[in-house]
C-alpha cells in the first residue's frame, strides 16, 4: 500500500515547500493540488467543462503562479462539480507506491482522509503576505488583502471547505526557517512510520 502525505493549510502558508521537501527526501510522488485549481480557473468558459477536461499541457501554462491566477482559482474551487471532476485523478495520484504526498486544501478531510500523515500548515497573516509578495514581487498591504480574501472564501464554502481534519498535526512556520520547517516535518513522518 502507499503512504500517503496529506498537507493543507491557508495560502502561502508553506504547504508546497514542505511538501516538495519531504517528497525529495522519502523518494515519494509529489502533487501541488492547486495547480489543478488554478489551471481550470485560467482556462475560462464554462469551469465544470474545463476541469473534466483537465490536460497537463493545461498545468505547463505561464502565470498560473499568479496573484490572480490564485483568485480565480478561488472562485472556480467553491464549485461541487469542479471539484468532483478532480477527485478521482488526485486518488490515483495518491496510490503510487512507494508514497505520495499531496497539498492543498481538502487533501486531508475530502481526498485522502486515510493518509497515514496529515499536516495542517498554518503561518500568521502578516508572515504569509510578506512571504508571497517577495515570491511575486508585489506589495505586501495588497498581498495581504487577496489572501485573506481568498483564505475566507476557502473556509466559508460549503464544498469542501478549508478546515483541519481531526487527526491533522498543526505546524505554525511563522517563526521557522524552511529548514526547521521541513526538519519538523520530516520527524513527524519517520514517527508515522
Ligand atoms: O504552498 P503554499 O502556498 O502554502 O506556500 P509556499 O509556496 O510553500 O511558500 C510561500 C513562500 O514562503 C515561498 O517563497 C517559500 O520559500 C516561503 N517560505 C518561507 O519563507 N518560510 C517557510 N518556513 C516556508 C515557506
Ligand atoms: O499556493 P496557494 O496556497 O496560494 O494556493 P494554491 O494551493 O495554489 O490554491 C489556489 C486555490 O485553489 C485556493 O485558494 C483554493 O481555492 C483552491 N484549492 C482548493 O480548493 N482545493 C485544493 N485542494 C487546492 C486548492
Amino acid at each position: 500500500m502507499a503512504f500517503i502525505i496529506a498537507i493543507d493549510g491557508p495560502a502561502a502558508s508553506g504547504k508546497g515547500t514542505i511538501a516538495r521537501a519531504l517528497a525529495g527526501h522519502f523518494g515519494f510522488h509529489h502533487l501541488d493540488t492547486g495547480m489543478l485549481y488554478r489551471a481550470t480557473g485560467a482556462k475560462g468558459g464554462d469551469p465544470v467543462a474545463a476541469a473534466r477536461g483537465l490536460t497537463p499541457a493545461d498545468l505547463a501554462r505561464d502565470d498560473l503562479r499568479s496573484a490572480e491566477a490564485g483568485q480565480a482559482a478561488s472562485r472556480i474551487a467553491a464549485i461541487p462539480e469542479v471539484r468532483a471532476a478532480l477527485v478521482d485523478f488526485q486518488r490515483r495520484f495518491a496510490e503510487q507506491a512507494p508514497g505520495a504526498v499531496l497539498d492543498g486544501r481538502d487533501i486531508g478531510t475530502v481526498i485522502c482522509p486515510g493518509a497515514a500523515v496529515k499536516l495542517y500548515v498554518v503561518a500568521s497573516d502578516e508572515v504569509r503576505a510578506a512571504r508571497r509578495a517577495a515570491e511575486l514581487g508585489a506589495d505586501p498591504d495588497e498581498m495581504l488583502a487577496q489572501l485573506r480574501e481568498r483564505d475566507l472564501r476557502d473556509s466559508q464554502r460549503a464544498a469542501a471547505p478549508l478546515r483541519p481534519a481531526d487527526d491533522a498535526v498543526v505546524l505554525d512556520t511563522s517563526a521557522l526557517s524552511i529548514e526547521d520547517a521541513v526538519a519538523r516535518a520530516i520527524a513527524l513522518v519517520e514517527r508515522a512510520r
